[in-house]
């Protein structure tokens, strides 16, 4: 599938932020966690999650949808703790089924996890943390095995602060017997919701946001009715949207405390940000100041965030540039912007934007999920048609991004096949 696009509009107006997919494809993984039912909401409508609860049905997971953001489950005809299936192949968040497996039958197994290719993702720690609550693990023809006589709690200090090892030893531990400490825990949102709706199911989790996290083991947990968070990401997207399009965007259906790193860089960078209750305006400038970036965990600037910045800076006056210190392969997009008459390089990781706008709408080729988004707010500025190819990433996290994109002005499609291509092009070109 691709997008084609015009650009040149700046993008104006309102548009709602989603339920945050990070969040859901954890939570919605912890609801296994009992035989209650369990229901969701605010459950964000983006392919990973479609492809999750695909793979829960075929371990035995009554899975139900009863309108499109609400997802109700019931997991207490699990028939197997293997999950082999090509949909767990297909994510990254499918390891968390390790976690959620190995606390409720002390036993899991499931596929090498997939995901964006953003460089070696080893989930090392994640192995680390279940030994240390008694399981053994070994790999078998590309599955994880994970085996437990009993799960104990354990005091666990992660070597980094990894979002999903913090969700899977929470997953893993609330079941188990005694006291588990996580310390250098990830304090990103998502590990905060995560906790709250566990919490919601009867578990015992105290400290999630900070350091160090502290899990009483109880001996069940029960149903829960829960609302998952805005989605801090795509928020971002759409802050940044305004900016890199001279626009003037209201993202409502936020918590604008989530946003502090990407506003304040916004600010930086001479953009108008003002909190109206859960809403946040960004206004563009005619010109943008250069700035430098770092990537670092929350509540640092988001490396899902680092891409848009990266377009930004090809707007912005002056050189800038974005350390990217989480993963080792997510400058992939420059060579794209690069076909669009950015002047850009990567030395080592260290991305440097000379900056000055004049993009020219290209063919281009979305190398993953942040960065397929990133290249289509490139498009909307740029000068004439572009088409970004490969756009199946973007649907697995952005909901609708066509048609919130369009509400604000853009002229944007998404077409499946080359006789739709040529369709839009001449209807927008
Ligand atoms: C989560 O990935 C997100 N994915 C990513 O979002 C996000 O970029 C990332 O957190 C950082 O915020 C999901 O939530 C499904 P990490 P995750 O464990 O859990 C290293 C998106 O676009 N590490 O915090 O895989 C790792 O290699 C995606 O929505 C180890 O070395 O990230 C990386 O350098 C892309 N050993 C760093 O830690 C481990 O055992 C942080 O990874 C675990 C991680």
């Amino acid at each position: 599938m691709r997008y084609v696009m015009k650009g040149g509009n700046p993008l104006v107006g309102e548009v709602t932020i989603s339920g945050a997919k990070n969040a859901a494809l954890g939570i919605l993984t912890a609801a296994i966690l009992t035989d209650d039912t369990v229901t969701v909401e605010n459950v964000p409508d983006v392919s990973d999650v479609t492809v999750l609860l695909s793979a829960f049905k075929e371990i035995g997971v009554i899975v139900e949808r009863p309108d499109r953001h609400t997802v109700k489950l019931n997991a207490a005809n699990i028939f197997t703790a293997c999950a082999d299936s090509p949909y767990i192949k297909k994510l990254r968040a499918g390891y968390y089924l390790l976690g959620a497996l190995l606390g409720k039958y002390h036993h899991a197994e499931v596929s090498m996890p997939g995901g964006c290719n953003i460089g070696n993702r080893p989930i090392d720690q994640h192995i680390k943390g279940f030994r240390m609550l008694g399981a053994s693990s070994h790999n078998e023809n590309g599955m994880v095995v994970l085996d437990a006589k009993e799960l104990k709690g354990s005091h666990i200090y992660l070597d980094m602060a990894s979002v999903g090892a913090t969700m899977n030893l929470m997953l893993a531990s609330v079941l188990a017997k005694g006291n588990t400490i996580i310390e250098n825990a990830a304090k990103e949102p998502h590990i905060v919701d995560m906790a709250n709706m566990l919490n919601s199911m009867g578990a015992r989790i105290k400290g999630a946001g900070m350091d160090v996290i502290r899990i009483t083991g109880v001996e069940r947990l029960h149903g829960t009715e829960y609302t998952i968070i805005p989605d801090q990401i795509e928020a971002g997207t759409f802050m940044m949207a305004a900016a890199i399009t001279k626009g003037d965007i209201l993202v409502r259906h936020i918590i604008p405390q989530h946003m502090d790193a990407i506003s304040a860089k916004l600010l930086e960078m001479g953009c108008e940000v003002s909190e109206h209750g859960d809403a946040i305006r960004v206004v563009g400038r005619p010109s943008l100041y250069a700035c430098n970036v770092k990537t670092l965990p929350y509540p640092g600037f988001p490396t899902d965030m680092q891409p848009q910045m990266g377009v930004a800076l090809c707007m912005a006056d002056g050189v800038g540039t974005i350390t990217e210190s989480i993963f080792e392969n997510r400058f992939k997009y420059v060579d794209e912007l690069n076909k669009m008459g950015a002047d850009t390089e990567v030395k080592g990781s260290v991305a440097i934007f000379k900056g000055g706008g004049n993009l020219k709408g290209a063919e281009l080729v979305a190398p993953d999920l942040r960065a397929g988004a990133a290249l289509v707010l490139a498009g909307l500025a740029a000068e004439g048609i572009s088409v970004v190819d490969n756009v199946d990433y973007v649907l697995r996290g952005y909901e609708d991004f066509a048609e919130k994109l369009s509400n604000l002005g853009a002229q944007i499609k998404l077409v499946t096949d080359e006789d739709e291509l040529q369709k839009a092009k001449l209807k927008i070109g």
